[in-house]
């Protein structure tokens, strides 16, 4: 027997590689002829009432890949292609695209017997948020939550929470080893995520639950926001390392809350908090039931975990943007002084209204760092589009993608000039779109307070209909804060005193920036 130098008779070896040809070229031939019919249905079916297909090779990839790198190119590329609707291959869905206002309009605003947001997102968040909450109950029950959520958020609830938000960022930069010294570098997101989490947990859920961060809570939520991750939209099931850690997570975070509201409980009146865990405790469905503990333990797991990646990725970009221009920094430091004087006394609720340029920085980063870049929504009968020959059919997933008309030349002139002067009288970059007024905006109630519509407009970071964020409020009056604390403590500026910008990650399910994103921090005196 003639053998390999391994010992293997050389007739078995000569099998082997031949079965391993074979095996290659048949995948090969399967792949040649799966894109020539996917290649020849593009280019001779098309139902002429189905929006625009964006061409694509592969079938089930189709344009997954291009749309992960860079999903707001890759709608301003094929809206110029295509028009505002069309539709794309993700993960072998077939997703249409609807930009501008009327698009935001369409599918935001859509009608619950046409669209349905808790398809698509249940099996992301119910492992991570817990049952009966959010999209893990019907529609109304979760207009019901963000009621009540929206009610504790009152002007007095504010009132309280400035002081908190202020103290927790002032004594973060105190205690913070990378902001000891006179000056140096730090890489600002991982410092951004905790400030936020602090600010957020204490103002929202209360003191308590505040202190269990600096012991075992931030851990747990780490494990848990693994879970929380794009490829989960797929693997949510899967006995993987980072979902058994998720789900441990989940319950013993859960049953922290519900030993911290029975303790809140037994406090009775001793307990003057203006927390929204506090107000879930005493509040009552229509029907007469009030909200079981666990529900109030998995809404405070949702609400920091909606908060907490939104935030923290607009309150770094924010920071990135700041030491891009540091005559910025100066501009709001000078802001602060005119406004409120010399002195800087602590700063109150109603100073904020008092700081435009320091609002129109959150505006401005939004418009351009939109946290949310795709809003997805599963179709649940054919939908025609107004004013066009459309009609999307049930089988397709919905995308708004609100960010496209925010960075749209036609409403912001030079729109990728990150310009907060923008939003203030005289600018020439001033929006090209009628100055809102509240009150004549069309005004409608899905069941959790009177919101306005939206429809018309262009900026729309906080999206729009009945699962828009009920967190608008205390995002601004979170990051307004934060800004005005870190530019009385420091002046910002790029490493090397350039005017770059990092790029962004998509990787991940919020848009943010890419790391290491380093900063240099210099104290004031
Ligand atoms: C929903 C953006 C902060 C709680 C949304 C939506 C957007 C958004 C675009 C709509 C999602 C959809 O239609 O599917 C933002 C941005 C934030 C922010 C840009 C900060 C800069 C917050 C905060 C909270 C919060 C701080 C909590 C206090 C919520 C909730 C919803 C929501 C409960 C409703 C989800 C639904 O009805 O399906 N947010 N958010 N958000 N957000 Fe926010």
């Amino acid at each position: 027997i003639i053998q390999d130098a391994a010992g293997h008779p050389l007739a078995q070896l000569y099998f082997q590689q031949g079965i391993g040809a074979q095996i290659a070229i048949g995948v090969a031939g399967f792949v040649a002829l799966s894109v020539f019919v996917n290649v020849i249905q593009q280019l001779l079916f098309r139902n002429p009432t189905d929006p625009p297909l964006v061409f694509h090779w592969f079938p089930f990839i189709g344009s997954t890949v291009i749309y992960g790198m860079d999903p707001p190119k890759f709608f301003r590329d094929n809206r110029a292609k295509y028009g505002d609707v069309f539709t794309f291959v993700l993960l072998g869905k077939k997703t249409t695209v609807a930009v501008g206002p009327a698009g935001n309009d369409f599918i935001l605003n859509g009608k619950l017997k046409d669209v349905n947001a808790e398809d698509i997102y249940t099996v992301l968040t119910t492992p991570v948020f817990g049952r009966d909450v959010v999209y893990d109950c019907p529609n109304a029950k979760l207009m019901e939550q963000k009621k009540f959520m929206k009610i504790a958020l009152t002007t007095e609830a504010f009132r309280s929470y400035v002081p908190i938000i202020s103290h927790e960022v002032t004594s973060y930069f105190k205690r913070t080893a990378a902001f000891k010294g006179k000056s140096g570098i730090v890489d600002i997101p991982k410092k951004m995520a905790e400030i936020t989490i602090f600010t957020a947990s204490h103002a929202l859920q209360g003191s308590r639950i505040r202190n269990k961060f600096d012991e075992s809570l931030a851990d747990l939520y780490h494990d848990l926001d693994m879970g929380f991750t794009s490829i989960n939209f797929v693997l949510h099931w899967a006995p993987l390392p980072w979902n058994r850690k998720r789900d441990q997570a989940q319950r013993t975070i859960a049953k922290i809350y519900m030993d911290t509201i029975k303790e809140r409980k037994a406090l009775g009146d001793e307990d003057n908090e203006l927390d929204i865990m506090k107000h879930l405790m005493t509040s009552v469905y229509k029907n007469g039931t009030p909200v079981p503990d666990h529900e109030i333990a998995h809404m405070m797991i949702a609400l920091l975990m909606a908060g907490q990646h939104s935030s923290s990725s607009t309150s770094s970009w924010i920071m990135l943007r700041l030491a891009q221009n540091p005559k910025v920094v100066e501009d709001l430091y000078q802001e602060q002084i005119n406004a409120l004087g010399a002195d800087l006394p602590p700063l109150q609720y109603e100073d904020l209204a008092k700081l435009p340029l320091n609002q129109a920085i959150v505006k401005e980063t939004l418009r351009l760092h939109a946290p949310i870049h795709s809003i997805m929504r599963a179709v649940k009968q054919p939908m025609p589009v107004p004013g066009t020959k459309y009609v999307i059919p049930p089988t397709h997933v919905l995308l708004a993608a609100p960010g496209v008309s925010g960075s749209d030349p036609n409403y912001f002139p030079n729109p990728f000039e990150w310009d907060p002067y923008r939003w203030l009288p005289g600018s020439p970059n001033a929006p090209l779109i009628a100055a809102r007024n509240e009150e004549e905006e069309e005004k409608i109630d899905y069941g959790y307070g009177i919101v306005s519509k939206g429809a018309a407009s262009p900026y729309l970071p906080f999206g729009a209909g009945r699962h828009r964020c009920i967190g608008e409020q205390f995002a601004n009056l979170q990051l307004q804060t934060i800004i005005v604390e870190t530019v009385r403590m420091f002046k910002l500026s790029n490493v090397d005193g350039s005017d770059k910008i990092v790029g962004t990650d998509y990787a991940s399910l919020f848009s943010r920036p890419l790391e290491p994103a380093e900063i240099r921090w210099e104290r004031r005196d």
